[in-house]
């Protein structure tokens, strides 16, 4: 395949930064969008050019740091199937055409600065877990599993929530840079189980707090985070979040 990619420049946090084109031939259609992203940070380097700096370390869609914006779409999820998103390391060449032109940008959002092309700190995300993703128990020995019984239900849909992967492709779709969506997926997957329980309400006030005070706008049901979610974090955990948040407010955690 032959393709031409657009892909933002940027030296560091407070330069300028700009879309360059470049032009790769001979792509195979098997190759992942990051093994195509190695291509051409070879080409660079032998022409001796500043290779494209872009974040990955799992090539699994396990680690979450692989996000970049594609052709406008984090993670270049444009499958009206949600069940079919996945991260940008899991997307392949084939999925594109002979002859296509593929706009490629960081994550966009005041709480993920720019560090240098197409990666940016999302440390804010591991702040909001700080405040309150956790929960406070005795350390020892690990108790037997099936010590404390867990409710079918309840551990399916905990499960469902720890899917999340911390990638952020939620808050850089939402037209609000919100954080809502990571922040239930976190919230639900703690307090559904026996173990989190406890903690919950005051888990809800300081999380969304961090959220806030990182920079993250609030949500006003877009739907925009769930829609790109590789890992299908489903949308109603938010109204989960908000009910938790409306509990918290009125026993004043
Ligand atoms: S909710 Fe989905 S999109 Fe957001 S950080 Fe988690 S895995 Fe990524
Ligand atoms: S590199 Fe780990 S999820 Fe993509």
């Amino acid at each position: 395949m032959n393709i031409t990619l657009r892909i933002w420049r940027q030296a560091g946090p407070d330069a300028e930064g700009a879309i360059h084109e470049y032009q790769l031939h001979g792509v195979s259609e098997d190759s992942s969008f990051l093994e195509m992203l190695d291509i051409l940070n070879e080409d660079l380097f032998a022409r001796g050019e500043e290779p494209v700096a872009f974040d990955s370390d799992c090539r699994e869609g396990i680690c979450g740091m692989c996000g970049l914006v594609i052709n406008g779409v984090p993670h270049g999820n444009h499958s009206p199937d949600p069940k079919d998103n996945a991260t940008t390391c899991q997307l392949h060449m084939r999925s594109f055409k002979d002859g296509d032109t593929i706009t490629i940008e960081p994550w966009r959002s005041k709480a993920f600065p720019i560090i240098k092309d197409l990666v940016v700190n999302r440390n804010a995300l591991d702040r909001i877990i700080q405040a309150g993703g956790y929960i406070s128990v005795n350390t020892g020995a690990a108790p037997d599993a099936h010590a404390t019984p867990v409710p079918k239900k309840d551990a399916d849909r905990a499960f469902e929530a720890a899917a999340c992967i911390g990638c952020g492709a939620c808050v850089a779709a939402c037209p609000n840079g919100s954080a809502m969506l990571f922040t239930a997926a976190k919230v639900t997957h703690l307090g559904l189980l026996p173990q989190g329980k406890p903690e919950n309400l005051r888990r809800v006030t300081q999380m969304l707090n961090r959220m806030g005070a990182e920079g993250f706008g609030g949500c006003t049901n877009f739907g925009e985070c769930s829609a790109v979610c590789p890992k299908q974090v489903p949308l109603d955990f938010i109204a989960v979040l908000n009910r938790q948040l409306g509990k918290a407010v009125l026993s004043g955690v």
